[in-house]
């Protein structure tokens, strides 16, 4: 009888540890897969009025933000963050940052000054409630004086608030005037939107903001012309 019982508990104990394990194996699956989106490809031969900026880990967010920037006909920067590869070391390095708020990582991107540009959008996943660390550390490392600034997060779930408020502090500290902060929920890691979905929601919110892109983009350009080496952005294949 206690033996039966002795038994019973093993095979419970294994089913919850099976099924840990797979929720596990599921969400580092998740972690790694990402969504292909076309490379963004610059039409337009004059100077840009608008830079889009990016950090994206495991690719949602770059495929956004090559949506945003052929919404505007852009220039098109990636941030590369090497301490955040896209394996289980990469996702606990991310994890333990986001919990100590890092703003200072490691990042590399071509160089650009984000002066020149009317509007600014700045692209991040959010992690831990807030934008991911390679963006605060993207901002504190350059002037944004007469650009308009737009935050874009792609995310799961939530945000919080006060860590938004705490990043518009900043970008204002480094010259910008703050426009807005746009985002596309994507749904808890179980149930999530199709990169379609994505992309149209994207598209709805772009459109219905238009007015006030258009405001700041008939003002007169801040600076001179940036130098357009900002449109060199990193290929896809290098992930
Ligand atoms: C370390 C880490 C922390 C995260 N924290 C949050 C969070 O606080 N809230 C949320 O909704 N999603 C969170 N996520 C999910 C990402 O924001 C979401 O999957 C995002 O779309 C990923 O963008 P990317 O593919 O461009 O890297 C987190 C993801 C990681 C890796």
């Amino acid at each position: 009888m206690r033996t039966s019982r002795k038994k019973k508990l093993w095979l419970a104990l294994f089913i919850v540890a099976l099924g840990g394990a797979g929720w596990f194996a599921f969400m580092l699956h998740k972690d790694t897969t990402y969504v292909h989106s076309p490379p963004y490809d610059q039409s337009r031969g004059e100077p840009a009025d608008v830079l889009v900026v990016y950090y994206s880990r495991s690719g949602n967010t770059e495929g956004a933000a090559r949506e945003i920037a052929r919404f505007f006909d852009a220039d098109l920067i990636r941030i590369e963050a090497p301490r955040y590869t896209r394996d289980f070391v990469g996702w606990r390095h991310a994890a333990d940052d986001a919990r100590q708020d890092v703003t200072k990582v490691e990042i590399n991107h071509p160089p650009i000054d984000p002066r020149g540009y009317k509007l600014v959008v700045l692209g991040s996943p959010v992690w831990l409630f807030r934008p991911a660390p390679p963006l605060w550390a993207f901002v504190e490392k350059h002037r944004f004086d007469g650009a308009h600034v737009v935050l874009f997060n792609t995310f799961n779930s939530r945000f919080k608030d006060d860590e938004m408020a705490t990043f518009r502090r900043l970008v204002e500290e480094r010259g910008a005037s703050w426009l807005d902060h746009l985002y596309v929920r994507r749904g808890r890691i179980s149930w999530q939107k199709s990169p379609a979905e994505v992309h149209s929601e994207l598209q709805q919110l772009l459109i219905q903001h238009q007015p006030a892109f258009q405001a700041v983009l008939q003002t007169p350009r801040p600076r001179p012309s940036p130098s357009v080496s900002a449109t060199a952005e990193a290929e896809p294949g290098d992930r």
